[in-house]
């Protein structure tokens, strides 16, 4: 008879050995789907330059310079196609592409659409069209996170692959309603709670100005596309800065409304089950007057229909158009966190312009903005950071968030993500 210690230990060595060898199996199981993932997206890629040759090159570029108007003159004249429009900015998506990687998966089907939306035009008064969709035969870049029928929302994590979404989310839906066709689904860093724009299944995408710095993120693919000029405008998603970072640092539009004004019904956030801080999904857009286009075919009443968070209150043009002075509180620095010169000359220039048009400019400081930052993180990981916790040490974490999280992936993670082990206001 073996002590009790002796055979303690053995079912140690036993479960240590077992955890390792599926730790491992696990990981080859990952890497695995990863590398099936790159020969699909190889697939995909290769099916839409055979799309986009179909349309001359100087034809593409001659539509890629026409403005929305431009375009939607051309279809009531129908001197202009859905499908060749479609091709040249699938074009010039594989060429921000090239440039910055920006893109995970096409989506196939808008080819199909184009066709049958130009069937439609062919017997229609298109000004009548037009008031009922104002995005009428329009390419939508779409951020990876949001459910579109027949592809995955990875958010990053190898784990989420062939995990296929059953039916398109409300926004898509939407968008579909308005006439536009939603084309490409576009990168986000692995948690989508990082301002870089990295995962281990699709890679790193860049900045369009300067390879070796970051396009912001998570609604990271978009800000490159739009900036890169692949995709016009596109829809994104925002809880701390998602939409407004990318595209300050790629150089886009974007817009965050506030919380469920846009439904989030059918998009996959980065911790399920938090009530206390929402994401918003927003337009992203080449410029002011597509993020304008976007907002006010999306913020309709019928939304509610489709999610009944969403309040029904359509877009108030009167509001947007007013020219009422303002009375609109600024700040250049938070006390808190120094921003850049660049930063701080962007407002400076902001309230100018402001100023200019009529506005009043009230000098404001934001109240104990590091205790707001800490209540921000609890609210975000209500469950102490276990969520995202388990779901990096399950997946394969990419090289670039090791110095993130500075010591060792383990510790970071769980310091950065928990608030019972550390307040980030005393580490930064
Ligand atoms: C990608 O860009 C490089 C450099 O501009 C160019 O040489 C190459 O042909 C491009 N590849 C594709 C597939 O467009
Ligand atoms: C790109 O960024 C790197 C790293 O910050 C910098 O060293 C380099 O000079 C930049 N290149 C250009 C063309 O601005």
């Amino acid at each position: 008879m073996f002590p009790s210690w002796w055979f303690l230990f053995q079912v140690c060595i036993v479960v240590s050995i077992a955890g390792i060898y599926y730790f491992f199996k696990q990981r080859k199981s990952l890497l695995t789907s990863i590398e099936i993932r790159s020969l699909e997206r190889e697939t995909n890629f290769a099916r839409i330059k055979g799309f986009v040759g179909s349309v001359p090159k100087h034809r593409r570029l001659e539509i890629l310079g026409l403005t929305v108007s431009q375009i939607h003159e051309k279809y009531s004249k129908k001197t202009l196609t859905c499908e060749d429009v479609l091709a040249s900015y699938m074009g010039a998506t594989l060429e921000a592409h090239n440039k910055t990687n920006c893109v995970t998966m096409f989506i196939i089907e808008a080819i199909s659409r184009s066709k049958e939306l130009d069937r439609n035009m062919k017997n229609s008064d298109f000004k009548n069209v037009l008031i009922e969709m104002p995005l009428y035969g329009l390419p939508i870049s779409i951020k990876e996170s949001s459910k579109v029928k027949g592809y995955d929302q990875t958010r990053g994590y190898a784990r989420e692959l062939r995990n296929y979404a059953r039916e398109d989310g409300v926004m898509i839906k939407q968008l579909h309603k308005a006439g536009a066709i939603p084309f490409v689904l576009t990168n986000v860093p692995q948690s989508l709670l990082t301002i870089t724009c990295v995962n281990p299944i699709y890679g790193t995408t860049c900045n369009p100005y300067n390879s070796s710095r970051t396009c912001g993120g998570s609604s990271g693919g978009e800000a490159a596309l739009i900036a890169t000029g692949g995709s016009i405008m596109g829809i994104g998603s925002d809880v701390g800065g998602s939409i407004r970072i990318p595209a300050h640092f790629s150089g886009c539009c974007g817009l965050k409304p506030s919380s469920i004004r846009l439904s989030h019904l059918g998009v996959v956030g980065s911790v399920p089950g938090r009530p206390l801080i929402c994401a918003s999904e927003g337009p992203m857009a080449k410029n002011v007057e597509l993020c304008h286009l976007l907002s006010k075919t999306l913020f309709v009443e019928e939304l509610s229909n489709l999610d009944p968070y969403v309040p029904p209150i359509n877009w108030r043009e009167n509001l947007y158009t007013n020219k009422k002075p303002l009375r609109i509180g600024f700040y250049i620095d938070d006390g808190w966190f120094l921003p850049t010169a660049a930063c701080q000359r962007a407002v400076k220039i902001g309230i100018s312009i402001l100023e200019e048009q009529g506005h009043k400019l009230v000098p404001w400081t934001p109240p104990r903005v590091s205790d707001a930052y800490c209540m921000f993180i609890g609210g975000a990981m209500v469950d102490g950071g276990s969520y995202l916790f388990w779901n990096f040490v399950r997946d394969i974490i990419p090289q670039e968030y090791y110095s993130l999280f500075k010591i060792s992936p383990y510790f970071k993670i769980s310091s950065l993500y928990s608030m019972e082990h550390i307040s980030i206001a005393q580490t930064l």
